[in-house]
């Protein structure tokens, strides 16, 4: 099937309207005044307000939710101020704003969290290191949750979208990719739990959907994303049989009028370190009935391939955001990109240096 859909294509989310289809990829760039958002940060997605949607980076729903120095944080009153000025310069410019939502689970150290054992569904550490207050450290074994701690969690997401809603967000995503803690009960490889949140793939599915329950309790479900990665290697993923678990959860979540799910392809790293599933979109798009976000690696000519071949409705960009504040007028004009500096992509918030390689990525020229 081919349509007439292109990336410069509006679309409806729900009830919001979308200029474009050009979705900016939620990422990480450590610059939060501790946990706090800064106005610097407010500068930096203001810039990009012209994609169709922007998420933005990770955000921790609990202090001991942590995984990295200078993430911001989405629990207290302070964090919510932070966020307004953010969700406040994006609207001002005509842009719509989610919130990434985030746990890391097993991705974490105990000198990022006030001493404690990170928590996860099973013991199992994941393979790698952390940037810590230390220095670089290996990861350590979680602590595997009791399940009787599991509805404090989901608590937590839900007090999360609803703080998210008082900072002027229009809508949240679920960080449900990439190897954390949600993505550590979906797969095998980090759940081996035996009471109802492991073993089978619907017990796995379990606290995904908890949470996504918890959610549109305090938001409507079209202002509600996630996004899966059912192909990444990264942190030590993996499952016995991803087609299968996917196939369950995306079938699942067809229940909950969701505003989208996002779904990341591999990348060259997980292609070279297993035989994943590859290309992911294929294979799960005939399965939901909602609107699906593709990311990995596209460019202004593949993302309107998909397009018009109708297997996403939108296409989210990932590094090419962070070099190019303007996408959407370069993809417009067909002109040159700026590289992206992977020196600088992540940074301090209480660093003078820290505007660099963050807001001063030039615009084209205006003539
Ligand atoms: C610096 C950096 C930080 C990232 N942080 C996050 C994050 O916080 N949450 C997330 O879901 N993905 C994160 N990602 C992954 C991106 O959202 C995206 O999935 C990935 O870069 C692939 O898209 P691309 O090929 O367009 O860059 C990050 C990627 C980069 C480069």
């Amino acid at each position: 099937m081919n349509s007439s859909t292109t990336l410069f294509s509006s679309i409806k989310l729900g009830d919001q309207t979308l200029t474009n289809r050009i979705v900016m990829s939620p990422m990480t760039r450590l610059r939060a005044d501790g946990t706090i958002p800064t106005e610097l940060m407010a500068t930096y997605y203001a810039q990009r307000a012209s994609a169709g949607l922007i998420i933005t980076e990770c955000t921790m729903v609990s202090p001991l939710s942590n995984g990295y120095m200078n993430v911001p944080g989405i629990y207290n009153q302070e964090q919510v101020e932070g966020w307004k000025l953010v969700t406040q310069a994006v609207q001002d410019r005509g842009g719509k704003i989610f919130l990434q939502l985030w746990h890391s689970g097993r991705v974490a150290h105990p000198s990022l969290i006030n001493g404690e054992l990170p928590v996860a569904p099973s013991a199992i550490a994941a393979p790698g290191t952390l940037h810590t207050p230390i220095g670089k450290v290996e990861m350590e074994t979680p602590r595997a949750l009791e399940t009787s701690e599991i509805p404090e969690i989901v608590e937590q997401f839900r007090q999360g979208a609803k703080n998210a809603r008082a900072a002027g967000f229009d809508g949240v995503e679920l960080h449900g990719a990439f190897g954390y803690l949600i993505d550590q009960f979906l797969q095998d490889v980090s759940n081996q739990r035996t009471d109802e949140y492991g073993g089978s793939i619907a017990n796995r599915a379990r606290f995904l959907l908890e949470v996504v329950r918890a959610v549109t309790e305090v938001w409507e479900s079209d202002h509600l994303g996630i996004k899966l990665s059912p192909s990444n290697t990264f942190y030590g993923m993996g499952d016995r049989n991803p087609r299968e678990t996917f196939s369950y959860i995306i079938k699942a979540l067809n229940d909950f009028n969701l505003a989208y799910i996002h779904l990341m392809e591999a990348s060259e790293i997980d292609l070279k370190n297993a035989d994943v599933i590859d290309p992911v979109l294929p294979v799960f798009s005939p399965l939901y009935q909602g609107t699906i976000i593709t990311n990995g690696g596209y460019n202004k000519q593949k993302g309107n391939e998909v397009l018009a071949q109708e297997q996403a409705q939108l296409v989210s960009y990932g590094r090419p955001y962070i070099a190019n504040p303007d996408l959407v007028k370069r993809f417009e004009l067909d002109t040159k990109l700026n590289e992206p500096n992977p020196k600088t992509f992540y940074g301090r918030g209480d660093d003078e240096n820290a505007p660099v390689g963050y807001t001063d990525y030039p615009f084209l020229a205006t003539s």
